[in-house]
């Protein structure tokens, strides 16, 4: 059973699913049409009886959970998945509960790996993956297909994003091939550190346009940023830009071998995510459907 199965994760954790032999039973409040093999599921996971009605026979569970869910929904969650039976849970967190444990993004991972761990055991295993790749797209998209540029306060800070592929192929292998006893949480970042201006570097070669970096200021970079985030979160995410590494000798080892994904291969894979449907061309897409700071803010704030 996957949940949050038409997620960046979740999607690819569903292809994986197949493509090992498996069935899957496709968990989301918005429904799609389900492939040979996979079941879509129209619940949300907070019904407590809805959930409880698609969890009867699955062998494994997939969960990616909304951060709005409290320590008591946490629990019952957990409670449910024991008396079902199933022998292995995996868990999609964040890096940021060991590198930015103080952070809003952490605390609701935090809570989840407390609260299922504390009823699930060894039967839990907890992932903690650090940037996704498809941030870039979901930052940057609209301005590269409104002016070619990429608005941006640190394009020195690195960063080291992984493609939710990789994620899902680590999911999927601990469902598939799980055994007794206790699951180390494992760490999962990209294969490579790069800053904005290498990945925008690689975009121009990709999308086959020019793409420029336009600096901003850092309070002009949180209010881009919280134009689809939260405010507090929009802080947080550049505060912690602020202070990232700008060379390769302040960066530590990575965890992981070099065998990820490239960002290129990503951005080649995603560039409709970048609205650029014909390589060389400008598909001008109407303001107020963009994060380009040249159109006026959606909302007044
Ligand atoms: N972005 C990053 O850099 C990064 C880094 C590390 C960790 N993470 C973590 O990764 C997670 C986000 O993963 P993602 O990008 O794959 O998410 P996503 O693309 O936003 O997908 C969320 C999935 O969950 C489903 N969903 C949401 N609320 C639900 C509910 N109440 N009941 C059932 N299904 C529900 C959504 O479908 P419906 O809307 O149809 O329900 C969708 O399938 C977050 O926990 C984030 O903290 C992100």
């Amino acid at each position: 059973m996957v949940i949050g199965a038409t997620g960046n994760v979740g999607r690819h954790v569903v292809d994986g699913l197949i493509r090992a032999g498996r069935r899957v039973r496709a968990v989301s409040r918005h429904s799609r049409s389900g492939s040979l093999g996979v079941t879509p599921c129209a619940v949300d996971i907070r019904d407590a009886d809805a959930f409880r009605s698609v969890l009867a026979g699955a062998d494994g569970i997939f969960v990616n959970l909304p951060p709005t869910l409290q320590k008591e929904d946490l629990a019952r969650i957990g409670a449910d998945i024991t008396k079902a039976g199933i022998p292995i849970t995996v868990l999609l967190s964040s890096d940021l509960v060991g590198s930015y444990p103080d952070s809003f993004m952490a605390a609701s991972h935090q809570r989840e790996e407390t609260a299922l761990g504390a009823i699930l055991g060894d039967s839990l295993a907890v992932l903690r993956p650090g940037m996704l790749m498809d941030n870039d797209a979901a930052e940057w998209s609209g301005s590269i297909r409104d002016d070619g540029n990429v608005f941006t306060a640190f394009p020195d800070a690195l960063e080291v994003p992984i493609a939710p592929v990789d994620i899902a192929a680590a999911v999927v292998a601990a469902l598939t091939t799980h055994g007794h006893g206790p699951k180390a949480t494992r760490r999962l970042l990209g294969p490579e550190w790069l800053s904005a201006r290498d990945r925008v570097t690689v975009l121009t070669k990709v999308l086959e346009r020019p793409i420029t970096i336009v600096e901003i200021s850092a309070e002009e970079h949180v209010a881009l940023l919280a134009r689809r985030l939260p405010d507090p979160i929009a802080r947080q995410k550049v505060a912690m830009r602020a202070v990232g590494p700008r060379s390769i000798a302040e960066c530590p080892d990575l965890p992981v071998g070099k065998e990820g994904t490239p960002y290129a291969a990503w951005a080649a894979a995603n560039a409709p995510a970048f609205g650029v449907s014909r390589p060389g061309s400008r598909t001008r897409i109407p303001c107020g459907t963009t994060t380009s700071p040249r159109c006026p803010p959606r909302t007044s704030r």
